[in-house]
């Protein structure tokens, strides 16, 4: 049926090394940290915002003399930033000029099944489609907005099609402080500067490229004045970021769905896995030159191709005075007692098709298939268990969820804060207990997103009734 895109991809047969990659050589030495430029608010309405977004095919000149062609929303490579309030209503008229079907996922946000780019609703080629919703009280937070094709949203999101968003609050305690973001992405780049298909190993691991953006650009150098709030994006398809700046802590203040209760204790490194955000502060233990790095990650347990170098991520230079945080930011919402249990069990087999490798409960994604029923405004628990050999993380769409447990070797322990969230690692063995409420009723996804293997086909479908 609906998978023949995927299936007719004839790369799946090329090796690794049969493709000769650009080294970073070719990059010329960067700039400062560029911002991301922001979608127009073509509405002069208060709490309205009208948008336009263009999927297409554009070339950039990243390495000297050697244009590279991306797919991108308004040619702009980590996407036009679309700024939204609490209670905004949005309207965003979205066209495809790429040669494929493809959609827009609204990841987070807490809108209509209808409206949040689900893979039953693609756009054609050359045709629009208007998304509209309005965004509930408490919905501020870190969002960002992705191809959610089937079967063809790995690819489209490795070739750019990604930005991000954030909802803000007109009652927010940070509002003094200067913002800065960090929009980590990823990019291979062929011989001709090219963007390659995935190939067999890219498709079992998730594909990283070898070049980690941020805002766009390589190894830019990031100015720090004053003490900023910084919201970090991990759009890649696969990279797991270890953050780290020797000499700097990291004070966590934010999560996906927003702020935390209070500001954390200092810590000296930050795990990002794909498609997490945070929003932090950092703490130097001395001013200058610093240097923001990411650490090795073992997300593939047992396997042989583990990564075991640190890499530079970007220069820093700080001069920052001393800055007292507020004690508390917000109070979360408790959640009532749950009234379902929804299981999910993430594993992985072998000697089969690559279609077949990656399953949730046994079976891959069916699009005519509901997995779960959940009820609307209910308060629900997931169970998510890891039976592969390695990491997996979990999404959900349309809300925030609150980790409440992790399960490990038959010890539970519980989370270091409350947060919300829409994604959540799940590493090999592990189980984790999520807890959230759906608001809307219709077909949610929930999968991997690592995206080669929800594309894949590692995601189910919940009906919320
Ligand atoms: Cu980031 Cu199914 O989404
Ligand atoms: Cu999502
Ligand atoms: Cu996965």
């Amino acid at each position: 049926g609906m998978n023949n895109s995927l299936y007719n991809q004839k790369t799946l047969l090329m090796r690794p090394e049969e493709q000769k990659l650009l080294d970073e050589t070719h990059f010329p030495v960067a700039g400062l940290l560029p911002m991301m430029p922001l979608l127009k608010n073509e509405s002069k309405r208060a709490q309205q915002f009208v948008g336009r977004l263009v999927a297409k095919k554009q070339t950039l000149e990243l390495v000297k003399g050697m244009p590279t062609e991306f797919w991108l929303y308004n040619g702009i490579l980590g996407g036009p930033q679309i700024v939204l309030y609490e209670e905004d209503e949005v309207s965003i008229l979205f066209v495809n000029e790429l040669d494929q079907p493809t959609t827009v996922h609204f990841h987070g946000l807490p809108i209509p099944p209808s409206q949040d780019g689900n893979p039953h609703d693609a756009v054609l080629s050359g045709k629009a489609r208007t998304y509209t919703f309005k965004l509930p009280k408490g919905s501020a937070g870190t969002y960002w907005y992705h191809t959610h094709a089937h079967g063809l949203s790995a690819e489209q999101a490795f070739r750019g099609l990604a930005g991000t968003c954030i909802v803000k609050s007109r009652n927010d305690p940070l509002a003094a402080l200067p913002e800065q973001h960090w929009v980590f992405s990823d990019l291979r780049l062929d011989a001709h500067a090219q963007i390659p298909e995935n190939t067999q190993m890219d498709w079992i691991n998730g594909r990283e490229g070898e070049f980690v953006l941020m805002n766009g650009a390589y190894k830019p150098q990031i100015e720090l004045k004053e003490t900023t709030r910084i919201r970090v994006w991990n759009m890649c398809n696969a990279r797991y970021l270890r953050l780290h700046i020797p000499d700097c802590d990291i004070i966590v203040v934010g999560t996906d769905g927003g702020l935390l209760e209070q500001p954390q204790a200092p810590v000296s490194e930050l795990l990002v896995v794909p498609a997490e955000r945070y929003e932090i502060i950092l703490k130097p233990r001395k001013q200058g030159r610093l240097v923001l790095q990411n650490l090795p990650y073992d997300r593939k347990k047992m396997m042989t191709t583990f990564d075991t170098k640190t890499s530079e991520l970007a220069s820093i230079h700080l001069a920052m005075p001393e800055f007292n945080l507020p004690k508390t930011l917000r109070s979360l919402p408790r959640f009532a007692t749950p009234t379902a249990e929804h299981i999910v069990n993430f594993s992985e087999e072998h000697n089969v098709a690559l279609e077949q490798m990656f399953k949730v409960n046994g079976q891959t994604f069916d699009m005519n298939r509901i997995d779960l029923i959940g009820q609307v405004h209910a308060t629900e628990d997931w169970l998510i268990t890891n039976a592969s050999h390695m990491d997996h993380p979990f999404h959900l769409h349309g809300t925030q969820f609150e980790v409440i447990e992790f399960m490990e070797f038959g010890e539970s322990s519980q989370p270091p804060y409350r947060a919300l969230k829409d994604t959540v690692n799940v590493k090999p063995l592990q189980s984790v207990r999520v807890r959230c409420k759906q608001d809307f009723k219709g077909l949610r996804m929930f999968h991997c997103h690592i995206l080669e293997h929800e594309a894949l086909g590692m995601m189910g479908q919940i009906d919320i009734r």
